[in-house]
């Protein structure tokens, strides 16, 4: 099964492509390189550019005739830079994507599309648990770009004969096992990162909000080994067919990919201690701008018709990141 994965070159489409070629699939890759790195890429066919160049998609579509379904990851990604600048977001993530799906639509016989959304798009209730029903209330122009693609490719699955799976990450953590790939920014924003950072430099660790309604008052994450998430996408390519039919939804699916495990910003602190033997200092700050309560996923559609559940815990993806970030330095840029 020959799928092509935009956005391969980054950290999680980079973990799907090594997941695929593992489980026999053939990966061809589409990237920018706007954030992701060539030598991720160039580990199967890679095209490098943008997926909203017509003429390169045109040609990518002409070279792989037998595309059984491509994975659109290709996206910008970063919550604060979005409140900044969401006109780039919309222009990168939502005014390319109708040219694309009409080249697959027209010059190719693929049918499915399988997308990289986000659980950021969810209004959580008291509880903090959603599931795929949930209230939507993207508070970012990141998230409101992930719900508006989402939108055109429902509309666009009920009005033709393709076919959709909207997979919604959770907070996707650590990197392949076998470190093929992992997360490619040395510095990332998000609360990891922050801790792999102050442990490199020896700095103090600050929590952004602390006045949310959680058992702590630090913000709630779902945590998701990348690899798990990566296993999913296979689980999906293998039974897409069955979980689009089997589904109610005019050839458009939502699945929750989290672990079902809520861990707040100062739980996290704490499993980085066990994972690594460091404990840092802790300051806290106001919330960023974007930053969001945060909420845990109800994983049971994943398990239901994808027969997948997350199998890799929070202290083996802080593992695996540090491993990663041990090995990042002597990737090529
Ligand atoms: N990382 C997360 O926490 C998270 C959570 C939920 C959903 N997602 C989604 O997963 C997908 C992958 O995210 P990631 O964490 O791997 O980010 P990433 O930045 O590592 O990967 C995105 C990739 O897309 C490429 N790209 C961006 N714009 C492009 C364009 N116009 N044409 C071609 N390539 C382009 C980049 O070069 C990069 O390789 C994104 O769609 C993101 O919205 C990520």
């Amino acid at each position: 099964m020959k799928v092509l994965v935009t956005g391969g070159a980054g950290f999680i489409g980079s973990t799907i492509a090594s997941a695929c070629a593992d489980a026999g699939m053939e990966p061809v890759i589409l990237d920018d390189l706007s954030t992701g790195l060539r030598a991720f890429a160039t580990r199967f066919p890679f095209y490098e550019g943008d997926y909203g160049d017509r003429s390169l998609v045109a040609t990518v579509l002409a070279d792989h005739p037998d595309l059984a379904a491509v994975v659109h990851c290709a996206a910008s990604i970063v919550v604060p830079e979005s409140m900044a600048d969401p006109l780039r977001y919309y222009e990168n993530n939502v005014a390319k994507l109708p040219g694309f799906v009409t080249a697959i639509l027209q010059q190719s016989s693929c049918r499915r599309i399988l997308f990289s959304s986000t659980a950021s798009m969810y209004e959580p209730d008291a509880r903090l648990v959603v599931d795929e029903q949930s209230p939507l209330r993207p508070q970012s122009p990141y998230a409101a770009s992930k719900w508006m693609v989402e939108r055109i490719l429902a509309d666009t699955a009920a009005a033709t004969d393709l076919s959709v799976i909207s997979l919604r990450y959770f907070n996707p953590v650590g990197a392949d096992p076998k470190l093929r790939s992992g997360l490619q920014v040395q510095n990332p924003s998000h609360a990891l990162g922050k801790l792999l950072q102050a442990r490199r430099e020896g700095s103090p660790f600050t929590v952004t909000g602390t006045d949310w309604p959680t058992r702590d008052g630090s913000g709630l994450r779902d945590y998701i080994h990348v690899w798990d998430l990566a296993r999913a996408h296979v689980a999906a390519l293998q039974r897409f067919d069955d979980v689009v039919g089997g589904g109610d939804g005019q050839g458009f699916e939502v699945v929750n990919l989290g672990s079902g495990t809520g861990t707040t910003v100062f739980e996290l602190v704490d499993a980085f201690a066990e994972a690594t033997g460091w404990t840092p200092v802790v300051q806290t700050a106001p919330p960023r701008p974007g930053d969001v309560v945060g909420c845990c996923a109800s994983a049971d559609k994943a398990a239901r018709v994808l027969g997948w559940r997350a199998e890799l815990g929070l202290v083996q993806g802080i593992r695996d990141a540090l491993a990663w970030s041990e090995v990042l330095q002597d990737v090529p840029r």
